[in-house]
């Protein structure tokens, strides 16, 4: 007899007329400051999503093939430690990587649910289709979310979990939210629930900036696809032609920054908020930082949030780190 498959899939969204606020009131905050600025996550609609994984193949953008790397070598260890039934990953994408991971799992005949939680309805979608016909037997419960604001909404555990957050999008928070949102993880894993968190470390400059302006102009096209989110969802003017990806390592604090530069003097009308917005010539708007991890670094963050390290991994270039921890 064949056996009975209890694969389903269920995507909740969370996101609703309060995330358009979200939208509005960052815009609002980010555009009227002395030094322009906008949070990360608008840059992932459905085109910024595809930029993104375009961005992952690029020679320059080293993280995401040293990250499978580490987690090919190490996912069988992995989850071997955890005893984890279920996957829940935070800003999942397209959950490349992840695959790696859910195949230790199944070879180890523990895989029972993954569960990922991203702000791309888009991609949460098209991810949980996938998946659920990959792996037989797996059941996928979709959250599309913001992982600073709905990790309330994760399903009940069906046993020991194993949270992964990677790409080192750990790093695109700045460093007090970081905690904040260390703290608020740690505050819905159980104690038999583990933690995998890719982190990009500190290294010469130039390899960084590299990976952050590539060659072919992705990261640029990437970074500027925010403007016509914003022209898009709030009835802005932004002329995109006439902004300039920046990229530049800031060594003292250790993150790359991203900015876009407006080529010259000009006005923007951001229709749905009722704005005006000047921007003088060589004015530039940040839009994402991205912290570099030391081992150390690595250690306190956890440790401020409750969280003890198990094991690090990393790459014999010592590029990139995937963690384990538990709470402490
Ligand atoms: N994990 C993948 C993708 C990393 S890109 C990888 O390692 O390659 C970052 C992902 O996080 C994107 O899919 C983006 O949509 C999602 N994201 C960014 N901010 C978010 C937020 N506040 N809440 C939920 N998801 C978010
Ligand atoms: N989490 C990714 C990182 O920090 C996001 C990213 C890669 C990114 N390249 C970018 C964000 C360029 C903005 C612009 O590596």
């Amino acid at each position: 007899m064949e056996p009975i498959l209890d694969s389903t899939i269920e995507v909740r969204s969370y996101l609703g007329p309060a995330d358009e606020r979200t939208l509005a009131d960052d815009v609002l905050d980010g555009l009227t400051r002395p030094l322009k600025e906008l949070p990360p996550k608008h840059l992932y609609d459905a085109r910024g999503s595809e930029l993104f994984d375009a961005i992952c193949e690029l020679p320059e953008y080293y993280q995401t093939r040293t990250e499978r790397l580490i987690l090919r070598t190490q996912a069988q260890t992995i989850v071997a430690r955890t005893s984890a039934v279920e996957l829940v990953e935070l800003g999942s994408g397209s959950a490349d990587k992840t695959r790696v991971l859910l195949d230790a799992m199944e070879a180890a005949r523990t895989l029972r649910r993954y569960v990922p939680v991203d702000v791309s309805e888009t991609t949460v979608h098209a991810v949980a289709e996938r998946l659920v016909e990959e792996y037989p037997g797996m059941s996928v419960h979709g959250v599309v979310g913001d992982f600073e604001r709905h990790l309330t909404h994760l399903p009940s555990p069906l046993g020991p979990r194993l949270f992964v957050f990677l790409g080192g999008t750990i790093g695109n928070f700045p460093p007090g939210s970081r905690r904040r949102f260390l703290r608020g993880l740690r505050k819905v894993m159980g104690p038999d629930d583990h933690l995998l968190l890719g982190t990009d470390l500190v290294k010469d400059p130039r390899i960084i900036e590299a990976a952050y302006d590539d060659s072919a102009g992705v990261t640029a096209q990437f970074n500027l696809n925010v403007l016509h989110v914003l022209n898009r969802e709030l009835g802005a003017n932004f002329d995109v032609d006439r902004f300039e990806h920046v990229a530049f390592f800031d060594r003292k604090r250790e993150w790359i920054e991203m900015r876009l530069r407006a080529t010259e003097q000009q006005h923007v009308r951001v229709e749905a908020l009722d704005l005006d917005v000047e921007f003088a010539p060589r004015e530039e708007l940040r839009t994402e930082i991205s912290a570099k991890f030391t081992p150390e670094r690595l250690r306190s963050d956890l440790a401020a949030a409750g969280l003890e390290l198990v094991e690090l991994y990393t790459d014999p270039n010592k590029l990139f780190t995937v963690s384990l921890s538990r709470l402490g």
